[in-house]
């Protein structure tokens, strides 16, 4: 599984691609926002630090003038992914950018529904929001599995992006369930790591070998 992270902070990025673990990442408006930087030169910065995939979302609403924000965006770099909201305006940017070989990343998926329609119109990725579903008593994880299927059913090559993810467990059941990819906030990314008995192992090991140096 591909792991994208889904932050526009330049820190957490430069931090994480240290790591050697990172394939790309996510960003939408509120994560842009919070970072008190002017927008074009903060996704070139992005751009420039991450090795694959960055999405960025259009802002736009109506198809036309998503499509005319995606292409400036996409002009700045291959490796940028123009994020698109699901709905009719939405399918037509999706089918345009498809047709000018931009690639895109359907956001705001809440329905295997939404998933199909988005993979008929050319999507490369869909974004099923695993965290605010559960944050309603869903199941986020079930849709993902339904995606799978559905996608697998009709050797769909739309890769599944596993977002909203809110603790290591959602990025243990994406992996289990086969989606392509999970983005995942750079705390989610440590706690992965973590692992006390790994911290207790360590600190038996230093303390004998302060015995053996003796
Ligand atoms: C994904 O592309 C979105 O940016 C993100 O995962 C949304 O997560 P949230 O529900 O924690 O805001």
């Amino acid at each position: 599984m591909k792991i994208f992270l889904d932050t526009a902070n330049l820190e957490e990025l430069k931090t994480g691609v240290a790591y050697g673990v990172i394939d790309g990442a996510t960003t939408n408006p509120s994560l842009i926002a919070k970072e008190n930087r002017g927008f074009l030169p903060l996704i070139k910065e992005v751009l420039e630090i991450v090795p694959g995939p960055v999405s960025v979302e259009v802002t736009a609403t109506s198809a036309g003038e998503m499509v005319e924000e995606a292409k400036k965006y996409a002009e700045i770099s291959k490796n940028v992914v123009i994020k698109v909201p699901i709905n009719l305006e939405g399918l037509k940017v999706v089918k345009t950018l498809s047709d000018l070989e931009i690639k895109t990343n359907v956001t705001l998926i809440f329905s295997s529904s939404q998933a199909l329609l988005a993979a008929k119109a050319g999507a490369t990725y869909v974004s099923p929001f695993v965290g605010r579903i559960d944050d309603i008593s869903g199941d986020g994880m079930e849709l993902v599995e339904q995606i799978v299927r559905i996608y697998e059913n009709y050797s769909i090559p739309t890769e599944i992006i596993v977002a909203s993810v809110r603790h290591p467990l959602h990025f243990v059941q994406a992996a289990m369930i086969g989606a392509d990819i999970a983005t995942i906030p750079f705390s989610t990314l440590t706690k992965l790591l973590n692992h006390p008995l790994t911290d207790k192992g360590m600190e038996t090991f230093l303390k004998d070998w302060e015995k053996v140096k003796k």
